[in-house]
């Protein structure tokens, strides 16, 4: 989604924001653009497509200024709708929606004001031109009093040298200190590695920025900025030898588990959860796209395990089903990013309805996070590519950790042991499933894709299915392989691609069924399994055989070859899999 930098100090602005703007490329945008001050007058540059564009732009003077990566919603996405904003003496960059931003345009059109875009941005700028009496804070602190909605904003002033004010409400920013001068950004990656230390702002706070200092507000009141230090890992962003992010962060999927298997279980804000657990009447999960489907695939590891009822919900479904909820009700948000608007109001509705909100989160420092009772982080370390992978299998971890520990609390031991072995089969799966290369022609020239199985399997069918789309833009849907005759077989003709996911013994025939009645009406059928006896099976077109563990952990694994397998589609059919087309790495509108 859109990307806010800036930056004042000593040195040239722009090279600088330049920078920034590419750290932020990862959050899918369509449109960026810089504007810095110098000699009394704002200078701006935007482009639509890739912040590449922005390169000759680095030469603008000025040692202040502000820029964005725009991810459309109000209007398309051109060089009119791109941000910065400018009007009169003001130019702003924003992000988030503002609610009001018709009826305020409205008013300011009455008044004769001319609109250059068509976002619900461009009004902040016309509002701060009105409500201006010679102070720049002054004036945002007004204009924020008259918005609805959620906003990040950055402003810079043609009457303030020097100065960047800053407000945030529900969309995240962070201020970075180091030693060019202060900076600031919508997400901590765009900071590093220029800052040692951050102080990210919350809700309902202003802030002004000049070379020399920080100046952060509650409302009115001032208050001393929190800085904290920037963490190592936070500025590891580099793709290390690989040839896309994806791949790297499959990659380290067996490291992220080996990390999280010394933490997990311990600590005290786990042992509160375990206990919150215990007590708890029934656990609610709420998520949205990849972190969904590990709520999917936890839902069957926690029932199983412990037998509390644990319910599933879209994020952003959760408020209109009126959840039934007690003070006894966990609910855990489960969020790479922490900052997806659905998650966050799922959250903030059950916990406003006493129900004790858990965060299970990769960034800890996130909205979700501050919002959450208790916090888990996942420890995946940062995640780039837009599709999330590592960030997946380490959600797994740590609400099977969470399901593990209660179970052995309960009496039901051994799950710990089972899931202690994960790392190594981790590392013998990443290497099995580099077989899937082998597949990938099959998909790049097919017109759609199926993903089945049975049990927990099918939860990676649909998390198998939502890569392959979301990076190859091939259709594609995941289906309990029960359900295959009941719509989707409608839909296999000669060479349809099929894979099936096998993990458990038990169900093990039943999911055959399913792959002889593909191959019956001429799909081609690929099967991911464990049970190695399967994978030699008459008329499979390929198969992976991937390491057996605990039936209820299997989709940590399985899921595995079918990142890769969306990987080398995504490469076979000339997509960028890091950055796919139309997606954002963060959704901060609902
Ligand atoms: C976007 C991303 C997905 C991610 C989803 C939820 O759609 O493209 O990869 O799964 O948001 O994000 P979250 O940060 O809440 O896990």
């Amino acid at each position: 989604m859109c990307g806010i930098v800036g930056y004042v100090g000593k040195r040239r602005a722009a090279p600088l924001l330049y920078a920034g703007l590419k750290k932020l490329e990862y959050r899918g945008y369509d449109s960026a653009g810089i504007a810095t001050l110098s000699s009394d007058m704002v200078w701006v540059k935007k482009v639509t497509g890739h912040v590449a564009g922005l390169r000759g732009a680095a030469s603008l003077e000025g040692t202040c200024g502000i820029g964005h990566t725009r991810w459309a919603t109000h209007g398309a996405p051109t060089e009119a709708n791109a941000h910065p904003h400018v009007y009169g003496r003001f130019a702003i960059v924003h992000n988030g929606i503002i609610e009001n931003f018709r009826s305020l345009r409205r008013m300011c059109e009455a008044r004769g004001e001319e609109f250059s875009s068509e976002t619900d941005s461009e009004v902040v700028a016309h509002l701060l031109e009105r409500l201006y009496r010679g102070d720049l804070l002054d004036a945002l602190r007004r204009t924020c009093s008259v918005l609805k909605g959620s906003y990040a904003l950055a402003v810079i002033c043609r009457d303030a040298p020097g100065a960047i004010a800053l407000a945030r409400e529900k969309s995240p920013l962070v201020i970075g200190r180091g030693k060019l001068g202060h900076f600031l950004a919508s997400d901590i990656p765009a900071l590093a590695p220029a800052c040692g230390e951050i102080c990210p702002l919350s809700d309902g706070e202003f802030a002004l920025l000049t070379g020399e200092g920080v100046r952060l507000f509650t409302g009115e009141r001032e208050i001393a900025p929190r800085w904290v230090p920037l963490a190592r890992g936070e500025k590891e962003t580099g793709k290390e030898g690989h040839a896309h992010y994806m791949e790297k962060e499959i990659a380290e999927i067996p490291a992220v588990l080996q990390r999280s298997r010394g933490g997990l279980g311990e600590g005290e804000a786990f042992s509160r959860v375990r206990e919150a657990v215990i007590r708890a009447d029934r656990i609610h999960i709420v998520a949205c796209g990849t972190a969904y489907h590990a709520g999917l695939a936890a839902k069957y590891a926690i029932e199983r395990l412990t037998r509390i009822p644990a319910e599933v919900t879209v994020a952003s479904e959760y408020r209109y089903l009126d959840p039934i909820l007690t003070d006894k009700t966990v609910l855990l948000a489960v969020s790479q990013s922490g900052e997806t608007a659905d998650t966050i109001a799922a959250a903030r509705h059950a916990k406003e309805r006493g129900a004790r909100v858990v965060a299970i989160v990769n960034e800890i420092r996130s909205t979700l996070a501050a919002l959450a009772d208790e916090r888990l982080p996942i420890g995946a370390g940062t995640e780039i590519a837009v599709a999330a992978t590592k960030s997946y299998v380490a959600q797994l971890a740590v609400l099977y950790s969470l399901a593990a520990s209660v179970a052995e609390a309960q009496g039901r031991r051994g799950y710990g042991d089972a899931l202690a072995e994960l790392p190594d089969l981790a590392r013998e799966t990443v290497r099995a499933g580099k077989a899937v290369a082998g597949w990938a022609a099959h998909f790049a020239a097919a017109r759609s894709a199926y993903f089945i199985g049975r049990g927990a399997d099918s939860v990676t069918a649909l998390e198998g299915s939502l890569k392959l789309k979301e990076i190859s833009y091939l259709p594609s849907e995941g289906y309990p392989a029960g359900e295959l005759k009941h719509g989707t077989l409608a839909l296999i003709e000669e060479n349809t691609p099929v894979v099936a996911v096998l993990t458990s013994e038990e169900l093990a025939e039943k999911t055959m069924n399913a792959v002889h009645e593909a191959r019956a009406r001429g799909a081609k059928v690929f099967l991911v399994t464990s049970l190695p006896a399967y994978a030699d099976e008459r008329g499979l077109t390929g198969s992976a055989v991937i390491p057996r563990c605990a039936d209820v952990y299997s989709p940590a694994l399985a899921v595995i070859p079918l990142q890769q397998l969306a990987y080398f589609v995504s490469l076979a059919r000339g997509c960028d899999p890091d950055r796919p087309r139309n997606l954002a790495k963060s959704v901060t509108v609902e």
